[in-house]
């Protein structure tokens, strides 16, 4: 079953020190018949200590171009196994739930018999060390990228260090897939250019994420036209339990436009949105209510499964009464405001127009302004208002001064 192994070109990275030790970026191919299951660009590097006749001592070697894929590799467990030198080897196991698959378990043979590797140890023969805790995570059907590069503790021993990365499980062609899920470290490192990469949020960062883009989320009614209009920026947080931290967490993370699709159904007094991402799905319904004349949203209920949750998040409240806006206006809030749904579960919203019901001619009709806009408004007003007096003090003093002079004058 395991087959190929070809070699990229060894990659040197010049530090201050000069090269440390020739890195190599390794290209494994895992196989079924004809077809590839798993692809992995590695480039790994092992610091492992070990006990030798006077002391401790430690190694640390790249893994070499000569690595070949060793005989436990499968397609049906998903595994990749790398095998190198004297008896070494690496193995990665690969799991998959709904969107996601993950590196679920790497586990680390060394040979201490290997004097080249390892000389003057005292002890001799195989050494496994393993972990379950990793952050290597992609939506399925994308490949995994990592270019920064990222230490796994498999013991007090031995720690393992990937950089440039590109891998992917579960394949459906025999090429990596164009459809990037880049880690978290390789995302802080590029933030200075807003890239539409795909998030892998790893153990969430006390740092928020930036405003999200704000998407135009349409919906149209069997003959093609507008009936429900929403344009807005998503942010949502979620309190859940980390994978990797073993703790509830609180987790930002942006709803991508571009990565989103909306569907819903537009009624007379009922109205309802549903946004669609690959880990994330949201209802909004909005509701009119014919006596006051104003509709609000009255539901919102989410379903989503991301890369650190434990298990699915599904939070759902139906006895909402948010964004109320006169019938036959549009709803507007440029200001961030959040939207708080069940203690686990909020949104942020950001430059958000919308209006669920009554649309002519696919546009917004006139806007009604969120409290939080109109104070804001407020605030230029009563600095203008201000303004304005104080300059009309200023001339009474000075017409005032003015007159005096003059009357002093004429007294002489
Ligand atoms: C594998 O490829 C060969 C040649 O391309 C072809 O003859 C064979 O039928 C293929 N086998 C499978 C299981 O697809
Ligand atoms: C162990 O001691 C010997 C003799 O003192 C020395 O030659 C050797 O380099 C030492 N080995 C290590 C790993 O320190
Ligand atoms: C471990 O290394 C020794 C010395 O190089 C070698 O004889 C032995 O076969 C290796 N063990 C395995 C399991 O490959
Ligand atoms: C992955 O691609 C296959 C075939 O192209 C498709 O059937 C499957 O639904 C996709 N999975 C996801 C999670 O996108
Ligand atoms: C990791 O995989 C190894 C075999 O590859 C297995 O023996 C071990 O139990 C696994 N560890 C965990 C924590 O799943
Ligand atoms: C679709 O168009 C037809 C004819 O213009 C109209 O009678 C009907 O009410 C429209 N349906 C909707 C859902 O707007
Ligand atoms: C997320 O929700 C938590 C708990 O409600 C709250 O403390 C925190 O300020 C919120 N963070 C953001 C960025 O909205
Ligand atoms: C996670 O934490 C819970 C209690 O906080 C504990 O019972 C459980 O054993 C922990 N799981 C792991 C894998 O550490
Ligand atoms: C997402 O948007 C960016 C620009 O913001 C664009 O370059 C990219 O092609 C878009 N991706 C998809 C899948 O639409
Ligand atoms: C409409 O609002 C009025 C006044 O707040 C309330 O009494 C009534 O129950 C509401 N009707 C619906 C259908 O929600
Ligand atoms: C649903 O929202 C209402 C209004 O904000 C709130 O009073 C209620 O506690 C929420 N329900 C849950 C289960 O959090």
């Amino acid at each position: 079953m395991p087959v190929t192994r070809s070699s990229a070109a060894g990659v040197c990275w010049i530090l201050l020190t000069g090269c440390v030790f020739a890195a190599h970026s390794v290209t494994f191919e895992v196989k079924d018949g004809n077809s590839t299951c798993i692809k992995a660009d590695l480039n790994a590097s092992f610091s492992i200590t070990y006990t030798t006749t006077n002391g401790t001592s430690a190694v640390r070697f790249a893994l070499p171009s000569s690595a070949v894929v060793g005989e436990s590799s499968s397609c049906g467990e998903e595994e990749l196994q790398v095998s190198f030198g004297a008896g070494h080897s690496l193995t990665l196991l690969f799991s998959k739930d709904e969107g996601l698959y993950r590196v679920s378990n790497i586990s680390l043979q060394y040979n201490l018999s290997d004097s080249s590797t390892f000389p003057q140890s005292s002890s001799t023969g195989l050494v496994t060390v393993m972990t379950n805790v990793t952050e290597i995570w992609a939506r399925l059907n994308s490949t995994y990228r990592c270019v920064s590069s990222s230490s796994i503790r498999l013991s007090s021993e031995a720690n393992l260090t990937f950089s440039d990365v590109h891998l992917e499980a579960y394949m459906r062609g025999a090429d990596f897939s164009s459809d990037e899920s880049v880690c978290s470290a390789d995302q802080t490192v590029t933030t200075s250019a807003p890239t539409q990469s795909p998030r892998t949020t790893a153990a969430p960062s006390p740092v928020p994420p930036p405003a999200p883009e704000r998407g135009n989320y349409t919906l149209t009614d069997r003959n093609g036209t507008a009936c429900l209009l929403a344009l807005m920026g998503l942010q949502l947080n979620i309190t859940h339990r980390s994978r990797a931290l073993n703790q509830t967490v609180t987790e930002i993370v942006n709803l991508q436009p571009n990565r989103t699709a909306a569907s819903g159904s537009c009624g007379v007094t009922v109205a309802t949105l549903v946004l669609t991402e690959d880990l994330t799905n949201l209802t909004f319904t909005f509701t009119l209510n014919s006596t006051t004349q104003k509709y609000f949203l009255s539901s919102v209920s989410v379903s989503a499964l991301w890369p650190d949750m434990t298990e699915r998040f599904v939070e759902r409240n139906a006895s909402l009464n948010l964004l109320q806006c006169s019938v036959g206006r549009s709803y507007m809030c440029s200001s961030e405001q959040t939207l708080s749904i069940v203690s686990s579960f909020s949104i942020n919203t950001f430059r958000l127009q919308l209006q669920p019901f009554n649309v002519t001619a696919g546009r917004f009709s006139a806007v009604e302004e969120c409290r939080v806009d109109q104070e804001n408004m407020l605030i230029p007003i009563i600095v203008g208002v201000a303004l304005a007096g104080l300059v009309l003090i200023v001339l009474i003093a000075y017409l005032i001064g003015r007159k005096r002079t003059h009357a002093g004058y004429q007294t002489i």
